[in-house]
Protein backbone atom coordinates (compact mmCIF):
# COMPACT_ATOMS: atom_id res chain seq x y z
CA UNK A 1 0.00 0.00 0.00
CA UNK A 2 1.02 3.41 -0.95
CA UNK A 3 -0.99 5.42 1.82
CA UNK A 4 0.98 5.65 4.95
CA UNK A 5 -2.28 6.28 7.17
CA UNK A 6 -2.22 7.66 10.87
CA UNK A 7 -0.98 4.76 13.02
CA UNK A 8 -3.33 5.10 15.79
CA UNK A 9 -6.99 5.27 16.44
CA UNK A 10 -9.12 8.21 17.88
CA UNK A 11 -10.45 7.61 21.36
CA UNK A 12 -11.20 11.00 22.41
CA UNK A 13 -11.71 14.13 20.43
CA UNK A 14 -11.63 17.89 21.28
CA UNK A 15 -14.17 20.25 19.54
CA UNK A 16 -12.59 22.80 16.96
CA UNK A 17 -15.15 25.73 17.49
CA UNK A 18 -16.11 26.99 13.81
CA UNK A 19 -15.41 30.92 12.91
CA UNK A 20 -16.71 32.46 9.31
CA UNK A 21 -14.11 35.03 7.93
CA UNK A 22 -16.07 38.35 9.34
CA UNK A 23 -15.58 36.83 12.86
CA UNK A 24 -12.15 36.46 12.56
CA UNK A 25 -11.26 40.33 10.81
CA UNK A 26 -12.99 41.47 14.07
CA UNK A 27 -11.00 38.83 16.27
CA UNK A 28 -7.77 39.66 14.99
CA UNK A 29 -8.39 43.63 15.04
CA UNK A 30 -9.02 43.27 18.45
CA UNK A 31 -5.66 41.40 18.83
CA UNK A 32 -3.38 43.77 17.23
CA UNK A 33 -2.68 42.02 14.10
CA UNK A 34 -0.96 39.21 17.14
CA UNK A 35 -2.05 35.71 16.89
CA UNK A 36 -0.24 35.51 19.66
CA UNK A 37 -2.93 37.59 21.16
CA UNK A 38 -5.97 35.40 19.85
CA UNK A 39 -7.61 32.99 22.51
CA UNK A 40 -6.77 29.70 21.60
CA UNK A 41 -10.46 28.66 20.93
CA UNK A 42 -10.85 31.21 18.21
CA UNK A 43 -8.31 29.02 16.08
CA UNK A 44 -9.31 26.46 13.64
CA UNK A 45 -6.03 24.82 13.25
CA UNK A 46 -3.33 26.36 15.52
CA UNK A 47 0.32 25.22 14.04
CA UNK A 48 1.69 27.99 16.44
CA UNK A 49 4.17 25.50 17.67
CA UNK A 50 5.01 22.01 17.74
CA UNK A 51 6.01 22.07 21.38
CA UNK A 52 3.54 20.69 24.32
CA UNK A 53 0.75 20.50 22.07
CA UNK A 54 0.76 16.65 21.05
CA UNK A 55 -1.81 14.03 21.88
CA UNK A 56 -0.87 11.89 24.31
CA UNK A 57 -1.55 8.22 24.04
CA UNK A 58 -3.38 5.54 25.85
CA UNK A 59 -0.45 4.14 27.55
CA UNK A 60 0.68 7.41 28.87
CA UNK A 61 -2.49 8.17 30.42
CA UNK A 62 -2.43 5.02 32.05
CA UNK A 63 0.77 6.66 33.68
CA UNK A 64 -0.79 9.36 34.71
CA UNK A 65 -2.73 7.60 36.71
CA UNK A 66 -0.60 4.98 38.11
CA UNK A 67 1.95 7.93 39.13
CA UNK A 68 3.79 8.19 42.22
CA UNK A 69 3.29 11.48 43.82
CA UNK A 70 6.52 10.79 46.61
CA UNK A 71 8.39 13.28 47.06
CA UNK A 72 11.91 11.44 47.29
CA UNK A 73 12.64 8.34 45.10
CA UNK A 74 8.98 8.03 43.47
CA UNK A 75 8.97 5.01 41.38
CA UNK A 76 7.93 7.13 38.45
CA UNK A 77 11.56 8.44 38.89
CA UNK A 78 13.05 5.52 38.70
CA UNK A 79 10.55 4.74 35.56
CA UNK A 80 11.47 7.87 33.60
CA UNK A 81 15.19 7.60 34.30
CA UNK A 82 15.01 3.83 33.14
CA UNK A 83 13.45 5.38 29.83
CA UNK A 84 15.81 7.76 28.94
CA UNK A 85 19.10 5.38 30.20
CA UNK A 86 17.62 2.67 27.30
CA UNK A 87 17.22 5.77 24.77
CA UNK A 88 20.23 7.67 25.39
CA UNK A 89 22.52 5.34 27.18
CA UNK A 90 23.30 8.32 29.59
CA UNK A 91 23.68 6.97 33.14
CA UNK A 92 22.83 10.21 34.64
CA UNK A 93 19.91 11.64 33.98
CA UNK A 94 17.55 14.59 34.98
CA UNK A 95 13.93 16.19 34.95
CA UNK A 96 13.67 19.36 34.54
CA UNK A 97 10.42 21.21 33.63
CA UNK A 98 11.24 22.22 30.21
CA UNK A 99 14.52 22.66 27.59
CA UNK A 100 14.99 26.27 29.03
CA UNK A 101 15.71 25.28 32.46
CA UNK A 102 17.96 22.97 31.23
CA UNK A 103 20.01 25.33 29.19
CA UNK A 104 20.02 27.44 32.37
CA UNK A 105 21.86 24.93 34.76
CA UNK A 106 24.15 23.97 32.20
CA UNK A 107 25.11 27.65 30.71
CA UNK A 108 25.23 28.89 34.57
CA UNK A 109 27.43 26.08 35.38
CA UNK A 110 29.45 26.32 31.81
CA UNK A 111 29.02 30.01 30.21
CA UNK A 112 30.47 33.16 31.69
CA UNK A 113 31.48 35.97 30.44
CA UNK A 114 34.79 36.12 27.41
CA UNK A 115 33.45 32.44 26.70
CA UNK A 116 32.48 31.76 23.13
CA UNK A 117 29.50 29.33 22.69
CA UNK A 118 29.32 27.72 19.06
CA UNK A 119 26.00 26.10 17.97
CA UNK A 120 24.42 25.36 14.13
CA UNK A 121 22.17 27.18 15.58
CA UNK A 122 21.05 28.58 18.70
CA UNK A 123 17.50 28.54 19.71
CA UNK A 124 16.19 31.85 20.95
CA UNK A 125 16.12 30.19 24.47
CA UNK A 126 19.22 28.62 24.13
CA UNK A 127 20.90 32.27 22.79
CA UNK A 128 18.68 33.93 25.17
CA UNK A 129 20.39 31.56 28.31
CA UNK A 130 23.86 31.86 26.66
CA UNK A 131 23.86 35.57 26.74
CA UNK A 132 22.11 36.03 30.32
CA UNK A 133 25.70 33.86 31.50
CA UNK A 134 28.05 36.44 30.01
CA UNK A 135 28.89 34.50 26.88
CA UNK A 136 28.42 35.29 23.56
CA UNK A 137 26.34 32.62 21.27
CA UNK A 138 27.92 31.75 17.75
CA UNK A 139 25.78 30.15 14.93
CA UNK A 140 28.17 28.26 12.68
CA UNK A 141 25.35 26.91 9.96
CA UNK A 142 26.27 25.41 6.73
CA UNK A 143 25.87 28.15 3.92
CA UNK A 144 23.52 25.92 2.03
CA UNK A 145 21.16 26.57 5.53
CA UNK A 146 20.48 30.43 4.62
CA UNK A 147 19.22 29.45 0.83
CA UNK A 148 15.69 28.73 1.07
CA UNK A 149 15.35 26.33 -2.14
CA UNK A 150 18.47 24.44 -1.67
CA UNK A 151 17.61 20.92 -1.59
CA UNK A 152 20.92 19.60 0.58
CA UNK A 153 20.00 16.67 2.73
CA UNK A 154 21.16 17.45 5.92
CA UNK A 155 20.37 21.33 5.81
CA UNK A 156 21.25 21.97 9.81
CA UNK A 157 24.93 20.33 9.60
CA UNK A 158 27.63 22.45 11.67
CA UNK A 159 29.90 24.12 9.42
CA UNK A 160 33.20 21.91 10.51
CA UNK A 161 35.77 24.43 8.70
CA UNK A 162 33.64 27.70 10.44
CA UNK A 163 34.04 26.05 13.70
CA UNK A 164 37.81 25.27 13.41
CA UNK A 165 38.73 28.73 12.38
CA UNK A 166 36.35 29.72 14.97
CA UNK A 167 38.73 27.39 17.56
CA UNK A 168 41.62 29.37 16.29
CA UNK A 169 40.51 32.77 16.17
CA UNK A 170 39.53 32.52 20.26
CA UNK A 171 41.35 29.84 21.38
CA UNK A 172 39.72 26.48 23.10
CA UNK A 173 40.54 27.88 26.40
CA UNK A 174 37.06 30.32 25.51
CA UNK A 175 34.99 27.78 24.19
CA UNK A 176 33.21 25.67 26.89
CA UNK A 177 31.60 23.42 24.99
CA UNK A 178 29.93 22.91 21.03
CA UNK A 179 26.38 22.57 20.70
CA UNK A 180 24.34 21.20 17.99
CA UNK A 181 20.94 21.50 17.40
CA UNK A 182 18.96 18.38 15.97
CA UNK A 183 16.89 19.20 14.32
CA UNK A 184 17.84 22.66 13.73
CA UNK A 185 14.55 24.34 14.40
CA UNK A 186 15.63 28.47 13.52
CA UNK A 187 16.87 27.57 10.35
CA UNK A 188 13.91 25.20 9.00
CA UNK A 189 13.91 21.82 11.00
CA UNK A 190 16.63 20.36 9.08
CA UNK A 191 18.26 17.72 9.84
CA UNK A 192 21.64 16.92 11.13
CA UNK A 193 24.01 13.93 9.65
CA UNK A 194 25.41 11.19 11.56
CA UNK A 195 28.72 11.72 8.98
CA UNK A 196 28.47 15.79 10.37
CA UNK A 197 28.62 14.45 14.22
CA UNK A 198 31.23 12.43 13.84
CA UNK A 199 32.98 14.89 12.15
CA UNK A 200 32.51 17.22 14.85
CA UNK A 201 33.34 15.00 17.40
CA UNK A 202 36.65 14.41 16.22
CA UNK A 203 36.99 18.12 16.11
CA UNK A 204 36.39 18.25 19.97
CA UNK A 205 38.49 15.47 20.70
CA UNK A 206 41.47 17.50 19.28
CA UNK A 207 40.75 19.97 20.92
CA UNK A 208 39.52 18.85 24.56
CA UNK A 209 36.22 20.41 23.69
CA UNK A 210 32.92 18.26 25.15
CA UNK A 211 30.52 17.94 22.46
CA UNK A 212 26.58 18.63 23.30
CA UNK A 213 22.98 18.09 21.72
CA UNK A 214 19.85 20.54 22.28
CA UNK A 215 18.09 17.51 21.26
CA UNK A 216 14.22 18.44 21.34
CA UNK A 217 14.13 16.57 18.21
CA UNK A 218 16.48 13.57 18.32
CA UNK A 219 14.19 10.96 16.81
CA UNK A 220 12.70 13.12 13.62
CA UNK A 221 16.51 13.79 13.25
CA UNK A 222 17.17 9.91 13.39
CA UNK A 223 14.51 9.37 10.93
CA UNK A 224 15.88 11.80 8.26
CA UNK A 225 19.49 9.83 9.09
CA UNK A 226 17.84 5.95 8.04
CA UNK A 227 16.49 7.90 5.24
CA UNK A 228 18.57 10.26 3.48
CA UNK A 229 22.56 8.94 5.26
CA UNK A 230 24.08 6.72 2.96
CA UNK A 231 24.48 3.18 4.88
CA UNK A 232 22.03 3.89 7.13
CA UNK A 233 18.84 2.74 6.03
CA UNK A 234 19.15 -0.98 7.19
CA UNK A 235 19.21 0.10 11.10
CA UNK A 236 16.64 0.27 13.60
CA UNK A 237 15.94 4.14 14.42
CA UNK A 238 16.76 2.78 18.35
CA UNK A 239 20.64 1.78 17.01
CA UNK A 240 20.78 5.81 15.37
CA UNK A 241 19.46 7.24 18.42
CA UNK A 242 21.68 5.16 20.61
CA UNK A 243 24.90 6.49 18.20
CA UNK A 244 24.22 10.27 17.91
CA UNK A 245 23.68 10.13 22.04
CA UNK A 246 26.96 8.10 21.96
CA UNK A 247 28.81 11.10 20.35
CA UNK A 248 28.12 13.51 23.02
CA UNK A 249 29.01 14.22 26.50
CA UNK A 250 25.52 15.74 27.51
CA UNK A 251 22.24 17.36 26.22
CA UNK A 252 19.42 19.49 26.98
CA UNK A 253 15.90 18.16 25.79
CA UNK A 254 12.37 20.28 25.74
CA UNK A 255 10.72 16.95 26.27
CA UNK A 256 7.76 18.56 25.26
CA UNK A 257 8.65 18.15 21.39
CA UNK A 258 9.90 14.01 21.09
CA UNK A 259 9.58 13.53 24.64
CA UNK A 260 5.19 13.11 23.33
CA UNK A 261 4.47 15.19 26.54
CA UNK A 262 2.75 18.48 27.52
CA UNK A 263 5.30 19.77 30.04
CA UNK A 264 8.73 18.51 30.62
CA UNK A 265 12.62 18.01 30.15
CA UNK A 266 15.72 16.32 30.77
CA UNK A 267 19.33 17.27 30.94
CA UNK A 268 22.12 14.84 30.42
CA UNK A 269 25.66 14.82 31.51
CA UNK A 270 28.58 12.34 31.14
CA UNK A 271 31.09 13.87 33.94
CA UNK A 272 30.07 12.98 37.58
CA UNK A 273 31.22 16.29 38.99
CA UNK A 274 29.30 18.43 36.53
CA UNK A 275 26.43 15.60 36.70
CA UNK A 276 27.03 16.78 40.64
CA UNK A 277 26.35 20.04 40.67
CA UNK A 278 23.97 20.63 38.25
CA UNK A 279 21.69 18.59 40.84
CA UNK A 280 22.74 21.56 43.08
CA UNK A 281 21.47 23.89 40.80
CA UNK A 282 18.43 22.15 40.12
CA UNK A 283 17.31 21.61 44.40
CA UNK A 284 17.96 25.27 44.60
CA UNK A 285 15.43 26.23 41.52
CA UNK A 286 13.75 23.87 40.10
CA UNK A 287 13.11 20.95 42.94
CA UNK A 288 14.63 17.57 44.12
CA UNK A 289 16.65 15.64 41.88
CA UNK A 290 13.92 12.85 41.40
CA UNK A 291 11.06 15.20 40.10
CA UNK A 292 12.91 18.31 38.52
CA UNK A 293 10.10 20.91 39.15
CA UNK A 294 7.10 18.53 37.96
CA UNK A 295 4.39 15.70 39.12
CA UNK A 296 5.37 12.23 39.03
CA UNK A 297 2.80 11.63 36.56
CA UNK A 298 4.65 14.10 34.31
CA UNK A 299 7.52 11.79 34.86
CA UNK A 300 5.39 8.97 33.79
CA UNK A 301 4.46 10.87 30.53
CA UNK A 302 7.48 11.18 29.82
CA UNK A 303 8.98 7.67 30.42
CA UNK A 304 6.63 6.32 27.81
CA UNK A 305 6.76 9.10 25.69
CA UNK A 306 10.44 9.08 24.91
CA UNK A 307 9.56 4.59 23.99
CA UNK A 308 6.83 5.92 21.51
CA UNK A 309 8.25 8.31 19.88
CA UNK A 310 11.66 6.06 18.17
CA UNK A 311 8.42 3.84 16.67
CA UNK A 312 9.09 3.80 13.37
CA UNK A 313 6.08 3.60 12.10
CA UNK A 314 5.12 6.77 14.08
CA UNK A 315 7.90 8.28 12.75
CA UNK A 316 6.93 7.01 8.96
CA UNK A 317 3.69 8.72 9.11
CA UNK A 318 5.07 11.95 11.04
CA UNK A 319 7.63 12.89 9.11
CA UNK A 320 5.65 11.54 5.56
CA UNK A 321 2.79 13.83 6.83
CA UNK A 322 4.84 17.28 7.32
CA UNK A 323 6.55 16.37 3.90
CA UNK A 324 2.69 16.19 2.28
CA UNK A 325 2.10 19.15 3.58
CA UNK A 326 4.99 20.88 2.38
CA UNK A 327 4.35 19.22 -1.44
CA UNK A 328 0.60 20.49 -1.42
CA UNK A 329 2.09 24.24 -1.19
CA UNK A 330 4.73 23.54 -3.59
CA UNK A 331 2.55 22.19 -5.98
CA UNK A 332 0.40 25.38 -5.06
CA UNK A 333 2.99 27.56 -6.35
CA UNK A 334 4.17 28.55 -2.54
CA UNK A 335 7.96 29.67 -1.93
CA UNK A 336 8.62 27.17 1.31
CA UNK A 337 12.35 26.30 2.77
CA UNK A 338 13.18 22.96 1.04
CA UNK A 339 13.34 20.08 1.48
CA UNK A 340 10.26 20.13 4.08
CA UNK A 341 11.77 19.80 7.58
CA UNK A 342 10.35 17.62 10.49
CA UNK A 343 8.17 19.18 12.49
CA UNK A 344 7.03 22.24 10.42
CA UNK A 345 7.23 24.20 7.33
CA UNK A 346 8.54 27.14 6.49
CA UNK A 347 6.99 29.59 4.36
CA UNK A 348 9.39 31.83 2.45
CA UNK A 349 7.56 35.17 2.81
CA UNK A 350 9.96 37.65 1.12
CA UNK A 351 9.14 35.32 -1.91
CA UNK A 352 5.29 34.98 -1.23
CA UNK A 353 5.06 38.76 -0.84
CA UNK A 354 7.84 40.68 -2.39
CA UNK A 355 5.63 44.23 -2.74
CA UNK A 356 6.00 44.15 1.00
CA UNK A 357 9.82 45.20 2.13
CA UNK A 358 11.01 43.95 5.55
CA UNK A 359 9.62 46.90 7.70
CA UNK A 360 6.21 46.15 6.85
CA UNK A 361 6.85 42.44 8.34
CA UNK A 362 6.36 40.03 4.94
CA UNK A 363 6.10 37.23 7.95
CA UNK A 364 3.48 38.91 10.12
CA UNK A 365 1.29 40.30 7.32
CA UNK A 366 0.97 36.55 6.24
CA UNK A 367 0.08 35.45 9.54
CA UNK A 368 -2.41 37.39 9.61
CA UNK A 369 -3.89 36.53 6.03
CA UNK A 370 -3.81 32.87 7.15
CA UNK A 371 -6.17 33.54 10.14
CA UNK A 372 -8.63 35.75 8.39
CA UNK A 373 -8.53 33.17 5.59
CA UNK A 374 -8.94 29.95 7.40
CA UNK A 375 -8.81 30.68 11.30
CA UNK A 376 -5.18 28.89 10.93
CA UNK A 377 -2.94 30.13 13.36
CA UNK A 378 1.05 30.06 12.61
CA UNK A 379 3.79 31.97 13.52
CA UNK A 380 6.33 34.88 12.00
CA UNK A 381 9.96 34.14 12.40
CA UNK A 382 11.56 37.29 10.62
CA UNK A 383 11.70 41.05 11.37
CA UNK A 384 9.42 40.79 13.95
CA UNK A 385 11.04 37.92 15.86
CA UNK A 386 14.60 39.23 15.50
CA UNK A 387 14.12 42.82 14.26
CA UNK A 388 14.25 45.83 16.68
CA UNK A 389 16.75 48.41 17.49
CA UNK A 390 20.08 48.25 16.92
CA UNK A 391 19.49 44.51 15.84
CA UNK A 392 20.77 43.29 12.67
CA UNK A 393 18.20 42.75 10.23
CA UNK A 394 17.42 38.66 9.76
CA UNK A 395 18.50 36.60 7.06
CA UNK A 396 14.84 35.30 5.95
CA UNK A 397 11.51 36.29 6.32
CA UNK A 398 10.04 33.16 7.43
CA UNK A 399 6.18 31.99 8.60
CA UNK A 400 6.25 28.55 10.54
CA UNK A 401 3.53 25.80 10.56
CA UNK A 402 4.22 23.80 13.03
CA UNK A 403 2.86 20.44 13.52
CA UNK A 404 1.85 19.20 16.43
CA UNK A 405 2.30 15.40 16.77
CA UNK A 406 -0.52 13.10 16.76
CA UNK A 407 -3.01 16.05 16.72
CA UNK A 408 -4.47 16.65 13.15
CA UNK A 409 -5.29 14.19 10.25
CA UNK A 410 -4.66 14.30 6.80
CA UNK A 411 -7.88 15.89 6.27
CA UNK A 412 -6.88 19.10 8.90
CA UNK A 413 -3.58 19.27 6.49
CA UNK A 414 -6.10 19.27 3.22
CA UNK A 415 -7.73 22.33 4.76
CA UNK A 416 -4.40 24.06 5.35
CA UNK A 417 -3.01 23.95 2.06
CA UNK A 418 -6.16 24.89 0.79
CA UNK A 419 -5.88 28.24 2.95
CA UNK A 420 -2.69 28.85 2.07
CA UNK A 421 -3.21 28.51 -1.90
CA UNK A 422 -6.44 30.96 -1.54
CA UNK A 423 -4.18 33.56 0.06
CA UNK A 424 -1.61 32.95 -2.43
CA UNK A 425 -3.75 33.79 -5.33
CA UNK A 426 -4.53 36.96 -3.61
CA UNK A 427 -0.98 37.51 -2.23
CA UNK A 428 -1.28 41.37 -4.19
CA UNK A 429 -3.55 42.08 -1.92
CA UNK A 430 -1.54 41.48 1.10
CA UNK A 431 -1.16 44.70 3.46
CA UNK A 432 2.09 45.51 5.55
CA UNK A 433 1.82 46.39 8.96
CA UNK A 434 3.62 49.28 11.45
CA UNK A 435 4.34 48.54 15.02
CA UNK A 436 1.85 50.44 17.37
CA UNK A 437 3.31 49.50 20.47
CA UNK A 438 6.06 46.60 21.42
CA UNK A 439 8.02 45.98 24.54
CA UNK A 440 11.88 46.27 23.80
CA UNK A 441 12.73 42.52 24.52
CA UNK A 442 10.73 39.58 22.71
CA UNK A 443 8.23 41.75 21.57
CA UNK A 444 6.32 38.86 19.08
CA UNK A 445 4.61 37.74 22.12
CA UNK A 446 2.99 40.91 22.52
CA UNK A 447 3.67 43.72 19.96
CA UNK A 448 0.29 45.22 18.57
CA UNK A 449 0.25 46.39 15.06
CA UNK A 450 -1.73 48.33 12.49
CA UNK A 451 -2.47 47.37 9.15
CA UNK A 452 -0.82 50.41 6.06
N1 LIG B 1 15.70 24.11 21.86
C1 LIG B 1 14.97 24.04 20.73
C2 LIG B 1 15.61 23.60 19.46
C3 LIG B 1 13.60 24.37 20.76
O1 LIG B 1 12.88 24.27 19.64
C4 LIG B 1 13.01 24.78 21.98
C5 LIG B 1 11.60 25.16 22.05
C6 LIG B 1 13.82 24.83 23.13
C7 LIG B 1 15.16 24.50 23.03
C8 LIG B 1 13.28 25.27 24.47
O2 LIG B 1 12.45 24.32 25.01
O3 LIG B 1 10.26 25.52 25.24
O4 LIG B 1 10.74 23.42 26.50
O5 LIG B 1 11.87 25.52 27.13
N2 LIG B 1 10.91 25.42 21.04
C9 LIG B 1 9.50 25.77 20.97
C10 LIG B 1 9.13 26.11 19.57
C11 LIG B 1 9.05 26.78 21.97
O6 LIG B 1 7.99 26.59 19.34
O7 LIG B 1 9.92 25.88 18.66
P1 LIG B 1 11.25 24.71 26.02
Amino acid sequence: MKTIIEPFRIKSVEPIRMTDAAERDRILRRAGFNPFLIHAEDVLIDLLTDSGTGSMSAQQWAGVMRADESYAGAASFYRFQESLQAITGFAQVLPTHQGRASERILFELMGGPGKVVPNNAHFDTTRANVEHSGAEARNLPIPEAALPADRHPFKGNLDVAALETLIAEVGAARIPLVMVTITNNSGGGQPVSLANLRALRAVCDRHGLPLFLDACRFAENAWFIKQREEGQAHRPVRDIVREIFDLADGATISAKKDGLVNIGGVLLLRDPDLFRRASELLILTEGYVTYGGLAGRDLEAMAQGFQEVVEEDYLAYRIRSTAYLGEKLLAAGIPIVEPPGGHAIYIDAAAFCPQLPPEQFPGQALVCALYRQGGLRACEIGSVMFGGEGRPAPAMELVRLAIPRRVYTQSHMDYVAECAAEVFAERRRLRGLRIVEAPAVLRHFTARFAEL
